[in-house]
Order: structure tokens, then C-alpha cells, then sequence
């Protein structure tokens, strides 16, 4: 069983279209539209290519097998600053196997080597998954902040790992 990070491909586009539609993967995301649009695969992969190249974010399929298991984005870049943000989600058939324990330790290696010092997080207070995934990583929480939503009162945690 190997785990693997490799850069995003449009041959990606059929499974991030099937598994991202599931709502359980859009509720704890910022960028997931859920319902997930019809061509919604295809734009992000797209926007996804140009940014890598300009050098405005990288984007990495997760891989099992060699078989697409989710995605893993180093995003909100500065490289003044030396700081980036990670985004994350596993495909439901693949989770708690520790798929996204390795892919965030695998991004932390890959921001080092970009120079970066320093990577920022954020979960939902409810996504007990991911911040066990962060704090395995050895994130540590800054600051949780009040988001509201349209008729309840959630939290949202940040979480900083220094490089
Ligand atoms: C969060 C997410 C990426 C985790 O992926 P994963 O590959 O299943 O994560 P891992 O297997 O590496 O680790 C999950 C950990 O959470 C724990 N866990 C699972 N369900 C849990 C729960 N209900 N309460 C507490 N811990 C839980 C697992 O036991 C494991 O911890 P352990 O290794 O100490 O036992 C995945 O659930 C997902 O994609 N969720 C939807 C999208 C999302 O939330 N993205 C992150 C936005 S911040």
C-alpha cells in the first residue's frame, strides 16, 4: 500500500468530479461548491495548471496505488512573507487509513524546500478528522474565530506549523 503526492492532471477531472459531488466532502471546505457544479472537475484542474506554472499555488492529487484518493493544495502564497496555507480532502472510500496524515507531512516537506517558514491552517471546530490530521502534523492552534453561518453559530480554528 503506497501513498503518494504527484502533480494534478486533467485525468483527474472524472474522480474529482464523483467524489467532491459528495457533500460530506464539501461541508468542512471553503472552496467546494456543493451542489458541485457540472464542469466543476474540469475548471478547478485547469485553474489549478495555470496557477502552478505562474507559481501561485501548487496543487497535488493524492494518490493510493496509484489510484486517485483526494487532493492537497499549498495556497495563499508569500513569498515575501515565506508563508502559505494548506487545503485538503481525502475521497470518502479512502478515509482513516492515514492518507491525509501523510499527505500534509508530504506538502510541510515540499514547502521546506520551497523556502517557506512557516504554513497555515484552518478546520471547522466540528471536523475532529482533520484537526487530528494537523496536530499529528505537529500544528499548533493560533485562534479560533466565530463564522456565521446562515442559521447556526460554528467555529473555525487556525492552526500554524513553523518550518
Ligand atoms: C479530514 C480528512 C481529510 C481526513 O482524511 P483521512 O485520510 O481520513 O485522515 P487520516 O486517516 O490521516 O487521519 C484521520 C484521523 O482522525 C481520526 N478520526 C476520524 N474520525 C474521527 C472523529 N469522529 N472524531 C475524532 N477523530 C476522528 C482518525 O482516527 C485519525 O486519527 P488517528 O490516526 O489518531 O487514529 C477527510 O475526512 C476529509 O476529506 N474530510 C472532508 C474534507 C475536509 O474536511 N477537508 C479538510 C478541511 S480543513
Amino acid at each position: 500500500m503506497a501513498f503518494a503526492l504527484r502533480k494534478i492532471s486533467i485525468e483527474d477531472a472524472p474522480y474529482i468530479q464523483e467524489y467532491a459531488s459528495d457533500v460530506r466532502i464539501a461541508q468542512y471546505t471553503a472552496s467546494i461548491p456543493h451542489p458541485y457544479p457540472e464542469n466543476g472537475a474540469l475548471d478547478f484542474i485547469m485553474s489549478a495548471l495555470k496557477n502552478w506554472e505562474d507559481n501561485v499555488d501548487y496543487t497535488f492529487a493524492i494518490t493510493k496505488d496509484n489510484q486517485f484518493c483526494g487532493v492537497i493544495s499549498l495556497f495563499e502564497i508569500s513569498w515575501d512573507a515565506q508563508r502559505a496555507s494548506i487545503g485538503y480532502w481525502v475521497a470518502l472510500p479512502y478515509w482513516n487509513q492515514g492518507i491525509a496524515t501523510f499527505a500534509v507531512n508530504e506538502i510541510i516537506q515540499f514547502a521546506r524546500k520551497q523556502n517557506l517558514k512557516e504554513i497555515t491552517a484552518r478546520a471547522f471546530d466540528a471536523n475532529m478528522p482533520s484537526i487530528r490530521v494537523l496536530l499529528k502534523n505537529k500544528f499548533y492552534l493560533t485562534r479560533t474565530q466565530i463564522h456565521k453561518a446562515v442559521c447556526d453559530t460554528v467555529y473555525l480554528s487556525h492552526f500554524k506549523l513553523k518550518l
